[in-house]
């Protein structure tokens, strides 16, 4: 699958991903934002693998795409996810690397994924976890429409709702 926008394009995984994908997630701003999370070149390598068999899923939920800009290869990724098959709940997540962080690229990314969610896919909700120190999160989550759904502990849990994604415009 491709999704192309005015600025990047948003495609499959590939296995040859890897050195790219590892360095965007070893970045010490990057770890920081993973709460202790594993960043190692270890766990990339397992979640690009995660990446590259959803893509082959038959019949399809979860999608985790490569943003890629066209004289800069991969940057990020982005992804919307049912949890099981028929589920009308995604969850949503997008990552970049840093030097390409605060440019727009992120709602860019995430305006595509979602829409896709809800017209494509037919997705009744869509939400997100992030950190309550994690502005940038929270700030992206917040252009693309989502609003707090409960906050717990140093965590926040965001939402937006097919009904609402059509009254954004
Ligand atoms: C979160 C992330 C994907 C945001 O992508 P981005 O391309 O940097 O965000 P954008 O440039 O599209 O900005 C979206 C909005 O957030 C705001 N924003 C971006 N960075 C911000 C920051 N550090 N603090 C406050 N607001 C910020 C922008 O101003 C913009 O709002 P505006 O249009 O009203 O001005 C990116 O910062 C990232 O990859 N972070 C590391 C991975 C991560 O934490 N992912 C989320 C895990 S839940």
């Amino acid at each position: 699958m491709i999704l192309q926008t005015p600025r990047l394009r948003l495609r499959e995984f590939l296995p040859s991903d890897l050195t790219a994908y590892s360095a965007i997630r070893d970045h010490p701003d990057f770890r920081l934002l993973l709460n202790g999370r594993d960043s190692s070149p270890e766990r990339s390598a397992e979640l690009l693998h995660q990446f590259v068999e959803w893509s082959l899923e038959s019949p399809r939920s979860r999608y985790q795409l490569a943003i890629e800009l066209p004289m800069d290869g991969l940057i990020g990724s982005c992804g919307v996810r049912i949890q099981c098959v028929g589920g009308s709940d995604a969850s949503f997540g997008c990552e970049l690397a840093r030097e390409h962080w605060g440019r727009g690229y992120g709602l860019e990314a995430g305006r595509a994924l979602i829409e896709f969610a809800f017209h494509e896919l037919g997705v009744d909700r869509i939400y997100a976890e992030t950190l309550a120190r994690n502005h940038a999160a929270l700030a992206l989550a917040s252009r693309l429409g989502m609003r707090v759904e409960k906050r717990h502990d140093d965590r926040v849990a965001l939402e937006v709702l097919a009904s609402e994604w059509k009254s954004e415009g």
